[in-house]
């Protein structure tokens, strides 16, 4: 048994030295991470941000729902215009840095340059597409906004993988201080108009809603099934206790009825004279509808209320609310037909 514990503990010592030494190399290889590939990471990270705002947005095409078009446009606005302009020409330095240093990696620099050229062409492509829509939601093409915004989004994020997993690590791996200092040196300058320390007036709507992170479309559409669900068992609850009040009352109407009749019988068999029997039809039958009228009142208001809470809960939850009035109203007649109490036996 204390060998047991002796072997475990050893393993878990080990294992916690493993986990260290692997931390430690993250932290060493992150505080040796040249700026530019540091930056250029960053980028990735504010890419993937609007992109993800875009993500939403097509996830409410697949759903046959209106998506936000100003959203669209401001994410495709800052890709076309930060990114495909700087982002992509400065990752085409450092790649060709690596060929000169590693001619063996042309191949692959050919396909991430080739890569580069066709995620603008389909950004510009995917702009236009958007315009078009905003211009003119009613006839616009949304399957095929739909289609291209969802093929971007793949290849932009495949790329960018491509990049952090292979690319930069080999960059780093070959070049030397020498190189990335040229790189440096050939690199313009730029503010990134979303992410950087002031947001470009024509971004503020963007940033703002970024920030605010909204639901995912899933979560949502989760909370609607779920506020639909208890809505329901909220209306027939309502309809349930509405039955169960009726059978109550009209158990007791049932009692009090045969009761009364019980008593108005007995009489009629007794010695009554003639004209007395004639004056006890009539007050049985005026005791009766009296009893009727009672209970088809106090049934109407309890179907009433029970309807009126069953509705307001349909309604609360966003049933299509012509329908539900309709059906509410139907069964609402059949619990409320006139009654014929008021009429008179026969003399
Ligand atoms: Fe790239
Ligand atoms: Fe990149």
């Amino acid at each position: 048994m204390a060998t047991l514990r002796a072997h475990s503990e050893q393993n878990m010592a080990r294992g916690a030295r493993q986990l260290r030494s692997r931390r430690l190399e993250a932290a060493e290889a992150a505080a040796k991470l040249p700026d530019i590939l540091r930056a250029l990471i960053e980028e990735h990270i504010y890419q993937m941000r609007v992109v993800r705002m875009l993500e939403r947005q097509v996830a409410l095409l697949n759903q046959r729902q209106q998506p936000d078009y100003e959203v669209m446009h401001g994410v495709m606005r800052y890709m076309t215009g930060y990114p495909d302009r700087f982002h992509h020409p400065k990752e085409d330095l450092v790649f060709r840095k690596v060929v000169q240093r590693d001619p063996s990696s042309r191949p692959q620099v050919k396909q991430l340059l080739r890569e580069h050229e066709q995620v603008i062409a389909h950004g510009a492509e995917l702009m236009t597409l958007i315009e078009r829509c905003r211009a003119d939601s009613g006839t616009a093409d949304t399957d095929a906004l739909r289609k291209s915004a969802h093929s971007y989004i793949g290849h932009l994020r495949r790329h960018m993988d491509v990049e952090e997993l292979h690319f930069f690590p080999h960059a780093q791996r070959v070049l030397r201080a020498s190189d990335w200092a040229d790189v440096d040196a050939r690199m313009q300058p730029i503010l990134d108009p979303v992410f950087g320390e002031s947001v470009a007036p024509e971004f503020r709507r963007l940033r703002a809603q970024e920030v605010r992170k909204p639901d995912s479309v899933a979560r949502r559409a989760a909370r609607r099934r779920w506020v639909r669900a208890v809505a329901a068992v909220e209306a027939v609850s309502a309809l349930v206790a509405g039955a169960t009040l009726s059978g109550l009352k009209l158990s007791r109407h049932n009692r009090e009825a045969l009761g009364t009749n019980a008593a108005i019988l007995r009489d009629l068999l007794g010695t009554q004279p003639s004209g007395a029997r004639a004056g006890l039809i009539r007050e049985a039958w005026v005791r009766n509808a009296g009893m009727a009228r009672d209970i088809r009142r106090q049934l109407s208001d309890v179907w009433s209320e029970a309807f009126a809470t069953a509705w307001q809960a349909c309604r609360v939850a966003g049933t299509p609310e012509a329908k539900a009035s309709e059906a509410m109203d139907r069964l609402r007649r059949i619990f409320e037909r006139p009654s014929v109490e008021n009429t008179s036996p026969a003399r």
